[in-house]
């Protein structure tokens, strides 16, 4: 996809104007459905329970990042401890994903902090894993600090890290020697070249890089991408150095190359679906166009139908 085009719907993911007009139009959100679970947490325990049926587990998301309000923030904390009870209940094979900046990083860490740390008291108590989504890289240094520092006290906290960054390597050797569990992904905002790198050719090769320190020393790791060469190389390189698929797991996003999800399946390794849910798709939903120009097609196609 052209560079340009990646980078308009990446700019227009912020874009508060298109966001509303988007929101509220009742086609795009049908058409939302394909890569978003639905609006509610109930619509998420549905597409759950399918997936789990189809032996796959799930990291549930609710959706929302850079509030700008503590409320924002506290309803927000609430949500996810209510998706970890409603886990707990239902006996569905899931964990949970968090945005810092859902829980108010915007407005302070603190705030975020108080707000982590109630949701990751739940989270011990039900034995239920907490993943740190990582954001754009005005976040990064901060959100390595707080899963490290949280994980010192919650064990079952991780974090993700983006193989286009250049720090990540050693933001990788320092998560690899505390222990914490990494989800290892692409990453999918838009970044400077003084930071990261710019064309797939290079970001994939860091890719497989980090992801041999993974799977070689890492704590559980989450080998999260769609991309059929580095998830060929992954299994080769497990099966090589003799590491047991229960050391490990793939994870894709739901919606995207589900023939993959099942191929795993099948082949007996751990896959686990990112699903998710909530009113605040839209920036969500545009990153995913900005991946795949297919999508966008999907999109206004079915919008105009
Ligand atoms: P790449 O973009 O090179 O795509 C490889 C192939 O995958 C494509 O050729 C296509 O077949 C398929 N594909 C990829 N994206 C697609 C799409 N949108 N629609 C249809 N097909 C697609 N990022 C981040 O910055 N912070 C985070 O916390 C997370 N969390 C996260 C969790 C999980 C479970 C996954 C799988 C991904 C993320 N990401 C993320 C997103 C990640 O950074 C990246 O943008 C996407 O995974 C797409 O990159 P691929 O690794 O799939 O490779």
């Amino acid at each position: 996809m052209s560079l340009f085009l990646k980078d308009t719907l990446l700019y227009l993911a912020q874009n508060q104007q298109i966001r509303d007009f988007v929101i509220q139009n009742r086609l795009t959100r049908n058409v939302s459905r394909r890569f978003v679970a639905g609006e509610v947490l109930t619509d998420a325990l549905q597409v759950t329970r399918i997936l789990n049926k189809r032996g796959i587990q799930v990291a549930l998301d609710l959706l929302g990042e850079n509030v700008a309000s503590e409320n924002e923030a506290h309803a927000a904390t609430h949500d996810y401890i209510a998706a970890i009870d409603l886990i707990k209940d239902t006996g569905i094979d899931a964990n949970v994903s968090v945005k810092l900046t859902a829980l108010g990083l915007d407005i302070s860490r603190e705030l975020c902090e108080q707000n982590l740390i109630q949701i990751l008291q739940e989270a011990q108590k039900q034995q239920i894993f907490v993943c740190i989504d990582m954001e754009g890289s005005a976040y990064t240094e901060r959100t390595v600090q707080i899963a490290l520092k949280m994980h010192a006290q919650f064990p079952l906290v991780g974090t993700v890290i983006q193989s286009y960054l250049y720090r990540s390597k050693d933001d990788i050797t320092e998560l690899i020697e505390q222990g914490v569990r990494v989800r290892l992904v692409k990453g999918a905002y838009k970044e400077p070249a003084s930071l990261a790198y710019q064309h797939k050719l290079d970001v994939d090769r860091a890719y497989i890089e980090l992801m041999h320190m993974l799977l070689a020393r890492g704590n559980f790791p989450a080998i999260a991408t769609h991309d059929e060469p580095i998830l060929t190389d992954a299994r080769t390189f497990v099966r090589n150095y003799g590491i047991a698929p229960s050391k490990f797991e793939f994870q894709m996003l739901y919606g995207i190359r589900r023939d993959l999800q099942e191929q795993f399946v099948q082949q007996k390794y751990s896959i686990r679906v990112y699903v998710p849910y909530g009113s605040q798709w839209y920036p969500y939903l545009m990153r995913r166009m900005a991946e795949r120009p297919a999508n966008l097609v999907f999109v206004v196609s079915n919008s105009l139908r």
